[in-house]
């Protein structure tokens, strides 16, 4: 696959010429065809083609053409969807300039709801039907007579095993199974976490690794090009700033630090638990939601998402199963759920305070 090898290549001169600091690629210099969605990184273009798949419930071959699955090179060749969604690019950005000031408040979202035609016919069920839960991870402020954030994250550390249990773990590996939305069997994974915010996952899948990486300011994900158009995509903006705060709560007693601003919500419900809702800002002004047991006091759920021209990439954690390590409780399980799939994650076995060699957490390669 010639096309693909290209691909590649450019992103990796790209890196050559780029020292550390200098902005990712964008997604014109990266892919062939690119006409609307210009001046967005790569990480963030592939979140544009997730809210393209989810507001209007096509698959990215229904848009690209039919043969493009398994040569990425195609997916530059363009057939009437793809056309058209590309009009309507140009016309929600009209809709939400002309109408609403230039703020994001009209998506493919608003309109399609995960049809590819919206519906006219007002539905008359849905009218007398009670309506599904709101996604949280909107931006909400101190609700009245709920507690403050602070007696909530305090309880939260407590639940943990206490600041003092807290700042004494300071690293550990551990070995687990990865399963993604639509596979057919569990792949090994392996983990490595370092205080105050590193963390490298390894997934050992059928056509190759997949590598996660957070270097404590730094994020990258590299993946067999069976499963992503680009080997190695970077991390960057609001998503990045997101993960960041997700990193840092993994060793929760610096809490307070990783997010400003903190407000709390009405109390609300994940199934049949009910839960608090804390809603904190990252330094960057990202918005991230954490759901705490109202029984327990543990972190069940983190909800955060980073805008891109064309809506909103919403990325929710759910953790489970928390199991002491070092007198810390830490979640075993945890699932990933984002626009463009599903993780699960497993902790099989977890060994505290290794010694992991900082080259475990550089840019994979
Ligand atoms: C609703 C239609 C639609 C869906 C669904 C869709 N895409 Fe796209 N895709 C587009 C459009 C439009 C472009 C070109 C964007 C532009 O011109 O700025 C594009 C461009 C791309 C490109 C760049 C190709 C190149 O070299 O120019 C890649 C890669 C891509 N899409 C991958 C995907 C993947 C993966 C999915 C599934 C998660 C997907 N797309 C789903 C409409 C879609
Ligand atoms: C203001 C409402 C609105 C917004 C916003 C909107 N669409 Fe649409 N879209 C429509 C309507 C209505 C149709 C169907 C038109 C028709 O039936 O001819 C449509 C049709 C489409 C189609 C063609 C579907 C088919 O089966 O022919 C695609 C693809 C599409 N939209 C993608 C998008 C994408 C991607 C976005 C976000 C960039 C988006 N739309 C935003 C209202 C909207």
């Amino acid at each position: 696959m010639p096309v693909v090898a290209f691909v590649f290549l450019a992103v990796d001169v790209g890196f050559v010429a780029l020292s550390a600091q200098t902005a990712p690629p964008m997604a014109e210099n990266v892919f062939k065809n690119i006409q609307v969605l210009k001046g967005i990184p790569v990480d963030q273009f592939m979140g544009t083609m997730s809210v393209f798949s989810s507001a209007t419930g096509l698959n990215c071959t229904d848009c690209h053409i039919e043969d493009s699955g398994g040569d990425w090179g195609k997916y530059a060749d363009d057939n009437a969807l793809k056309q058209r969604a590309r009009t309507m690019v140009v016309m929600m950005a009209t809709i939400n300039r002309t109408n609403f000031g230039g703020r994001q408040v009209v998506t493919c979202f608003t309109c399609h709801r995960g049809s590819s035609r919206p519906t006219v016919m007002p539905s008359i069920d849905l009218l007398y039907s009670s309506p599904p839960p709101d996604e949280p991870g909107d931006l909400i402020a101190q609700a009245p007579r709920q507690p403050a954030a602070d007696q909530i994250l305090d309880r939260y550390l407590q639940a943990l095993g206490g600041p003092q249990r807290l700042a004494a773990l300071r690293s550990y590996t551990a070995k687990g199974t990865y399963i993604g939305f639509d596979d057919a069997e569990k792949s090994p994974m392996e983990v490595y976490v370092k205080a105050p915010a590193q963390r490298t996952m390894i997934v050992r899948g059928r056509s190759g690794n997949t590598t996660t990486t957070f270097d404590g300011s730094a994020g990258w994900l590299a993946a067999p090009l069976t499963d992503r158009p680009v080997a190695l995509i970077e991390t960057t903006g609001q998503e990045l700033e997101g993960l960041k705060a997700e990193m840092q709560l993994l060793f929760p007693a610096q809490i307070r630090q990783a997010l400003t601003n903190w407000r709390v919500g009405f109390p609300t419900a994940i199934g049949d638990r009910d839960v608090q809702l804390v809603q904190g800002t990252t330094a960057g002004g990202a918005v991230v939601t954490l759901c705490f047991d109202a029984e327990t006091g543990l972190l069940t759920r983190l909800v955060r998402f980073s805008v891109t021209p064309v809506g909103r990439v919403a990325t929710r954690v759910d953790y489970s199963d928390y199991r002491e390590v070092a007198g810390v409780k830490i979640p075993f399980k945890w699932t990933t759920t984002w626009l463009g799939g599903r993780s699960n994650y497993e902790l099989t076995a977890v060994e505290p305070n290794t010694a992991i060699d900082a080259a475990r957490f550089a840019r994979p390669r």
